[in-house]
């Protein structure tokens, strides 16, 4: 079997790394082996949104990187598109698994499916149901196209299910990206911000935002900024910033008592700095996962999330962006007041083998 293992951006390669381990598991018995490339768009680039994670998640190394870096969604798309059919027509790949919901995810599957490739989609059918977001798009497109879903929640199983798509192309098999979470607690490192700023553990709240929606208009950034800042009885709260947000807080020309700016921060040790916090605020929906399995306690600066589970079942809440709905919510935080939460079912760090099982016996 000859497979393409598609990552492009920051989110991506915590749910690819996992796969790739259970296929390296896989060929060590099977008969029949699985060989595959790994291709790298180029979406993200920094070493701090990309090779660190390679390194610190023994990934490894891309066999081809696209090289497309920055653009707007267009000639992100095109670019990915043009650089991928290329690479299929060069290996004839039979299967090419995309993951999550980047630009990467839907110019890859899209061109795979052009040259006659299957597309199986790991992390398929989920839906925030809002359309102005590129990911909810990237996700409707990318869907559409699937040959096999591997879904990370019954909600998607039934959103596939509303959407016509036979059960035989489902696969509930969970969540790779809490593989990475459960396969890495033990090896986790302390940043040195943490000392070098007396930081004390559910002390502290950690904060990311990178949505256009919240950090591209300097208004709502220093809005937000703000009011984070102002609300939260003067403890610390660490803000490892992307480069898109930093980009608009440079502009601001700001300074914020109790924020802790920092860079992007390594898997080992962003995971760190949430495990042992009081509180988690973003507009990520992969980090709203990995609170729901740590037991931290998240709330979400958006209107919508495409993973309910982790608000029905987890410790996210969706609190918007209008200071009326943060506030109460910042005020129980803070109190350490929050819901306790379950995890999701099959969240339990085996799904990448359960995948791999099931594509090793795919025609
Ligand atoms: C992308 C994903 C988003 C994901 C996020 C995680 C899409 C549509 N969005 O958003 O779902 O949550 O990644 O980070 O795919 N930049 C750098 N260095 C890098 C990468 C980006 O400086 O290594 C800067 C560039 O100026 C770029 C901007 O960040 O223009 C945004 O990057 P882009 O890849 O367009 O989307 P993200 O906002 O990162």
């Amino acid at each position: 079997k000859k497979l393409d293992i598609i990552a492009g951006a920051r989110p991506n390669f915590m749910k690819i790394g996992p796969i790739t381990h259970a296929i390296h598991k896989h060929n060590e018995s099977a008969n029949e082996k699985i060989e595959y490339r790994l291709i790298h768009t180029g979406q993200h680039y920094d070493k701090k949104m990309s090779e660190d994670f390679f390194d610190q998640l023994n990934i490894p190394k891309p066999n081809l990187n696209l090289g497309v870096g920055s653009g707007t969604q267009a000639e992100q798309t095109g670019k990915i598109m043009l650089r991928y059919e290329e690479a299929i027509k060069a290996w004839k790949p039979q299967l090419c698994i995309v993951v999550g919901d980047v630009t990467s995810t839907m110019a890859c599957s899209i061109t795979a499916k052009k040259e006659g490739v299957k597309v199986a989609h790991v992390e398929g059918g989920i839906r925030s149901g809002d359309e102005s977001m590129p990911e909810e798009i990237n996700r409707m497109v990318t869907d559409s196209i699937t040959d096999y879903f591997f879904t990370t929640s019954s909600v998607a199983n039934e959103n596939l299910k509303n959407l016509g798509h036979h059960n035989d192309k489902v696969f509930f098999a969970g969540n790779t990206m809490i593989d990475s979470l459960y396969a890495n607690l033990e090896r986790l490192i302390k940043p040195s911000l943490f000392d070098e700023n007396q930081l004390k553990n559910k002390d502290y709240l950690v904060m990311t935002l990178h949505r256009p929606s919240n950090v591209d208009a300097m208004q709502s950034l220093e809005h937000l900024l703000s009011l984070i800042n102002n609300n939260v009885d003067g403890k610390k709260v660490v803000f490892p910033m992307h480069p898109r947000t930093k980009k608009m807080y440079d502009q601001l020309g700001m300074n914020f008592e109790n924020l802790l700016i920092t860079g992007p921060m390594s898997y080992l040790e962003f995971i760190y700095m949430i495990k042992n916090a009081l509180g988690v605020i973003t507009d990520s929906g992969g980090i709203t996962e990995e609170t729901t399995v740590l037991g931290v306690p998240c709330m979400t600066l958006r209107n919508s999330t495409e993973r309910p589970e982790t608000v029905t079942q987890g410790t996210n809440e969706i609190v918007g962006t209008n200071p009326d709905n943060i506030l109460p919510f910042l005020e129980k935080l803070l109190l350490g007041q929050w819901k306790k939460g379950s995890i999701p079912e099959l969240w339990d760090g085996k799904t990448a083998d359960r995948i791999v099982k099931i594509i090793s016996g795919l025609d």
